[in-house]
């Protein structure tokens, strides 16, 4: 392998990727299992995640399985020791399980307050507290938290999704306080508008998909493709000195007004 292939190669890692029976997350377990890894799909259906394990495994991959409920601190320390009795340890997690629950502020339930917060911030601390000892032990592992935009930007509606996804951006730099010195890399990944079942609804919607078109300097919505190289590039040795950063992947849209 040439030298610039080497610095993104993940030959011999195994991946854990949360909420990756579809969209970006298997984008991205499909992306670094193509760069090497061995990766452990997870969802909450036995079903959906067996059918992605054979999608995967059809095209030659390294695939296993855990379900598990990422909101779950029971089920979430009993799935991460089982996947560690193997001996073979996890050496990168990928925090993407997420969900939204869009309602105005005055309306919103504690409920989908919570909901969303569990899922798509406190998820991220309970895995991560699970798999970084092993990683802390070993003195190496990476970890990638799928922030949003709204990790930085509001819009009505998803002030549970903004405060998540804010909240995570934040506890990504906290690990990095930690556990960098641990040689850990702990960074986030801020995708942008990214068709997927999450955002179907507003794809479908002529009037937000016109203004996303337009607002977007690259003129379209993302693909989950668009996502997967800097995912390898944060799994990866040559982001070994890269820690607490948030790598927003938009079409530019952050950027102009
Ligand atoms: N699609 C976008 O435009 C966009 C933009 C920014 C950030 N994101 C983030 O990317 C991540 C993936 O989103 P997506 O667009 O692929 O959505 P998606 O709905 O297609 O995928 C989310 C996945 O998370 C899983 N999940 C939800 N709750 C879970 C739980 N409690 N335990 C285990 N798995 C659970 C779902 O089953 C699903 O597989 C999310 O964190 C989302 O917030 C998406």
């Amino acid at each position: 392998m040439n030298k610039v292939l080497e610095r993104f190669s993940l030959n011999g890692k195994r991946a854990l990727v949360t909420g990756s029976t579809q969209g970006i997350g298997l984008a991205i377990a499909k992306g670094l299992a193509e760069s090497g890894a061995s990766v452990i799909l997870n969802g909450r259906s036995a079903e959906k995640l067996s059918t992605a394990i054979h999608q995967l495994t059809a095209e030659g991959h390294s695939v296993e399985g855990a379900a598990f409920d990422v909101t779950d601190p029971t089920s979430v320390k009993a799935a991460i020791a089982s996947l560690n009795e193997g001996g073979k340890p996890i050496d990168i997690l990928i925090n993407n399980a997420g969900i939204h629950r869009r309602a105005p502020l005055l309306e919103m339930t504690l409920a989908d307050w919570q909901a969303v917060i569990d899922t798509n911030l406190t998820s991220a601390f309970l895995v991560s507290q699970a798999v970084a000892p092993g990683m802390i032990e070993r003195n190496q592992g990476k970890i990638v938290n799928v922030c949003s935009l709204m990790s930085d930007l509001a819009r009505p509606t998803i002030a549970n999704y903004s405060a998540a996804k804010g909240g995570l951006r934040m506890l990504t730099r906290s690990m990095c306080a930690e556990w960098a010195k641990c040689n850990l890399q702990i960074n986030g990944l801020a995708p942008g508008y990214i068709e997927t079942e999450m955002t179907k609804i507003l794809v479908q919607d002529e009037k937000f998909d016109s203004w996303i078109r337009g607002r977007t300097p690259s003129g379209r919505w993302g693909s989950v493709e668009d996502l997967v190289g800097a995912a390898i590039f944060l799994s990866s040795p040559a982001a070994n000195y890269v820690n607490g950063h948030l790598l927003v992947v938009d079409g530019g849209l952050s950027v102009v007004v």
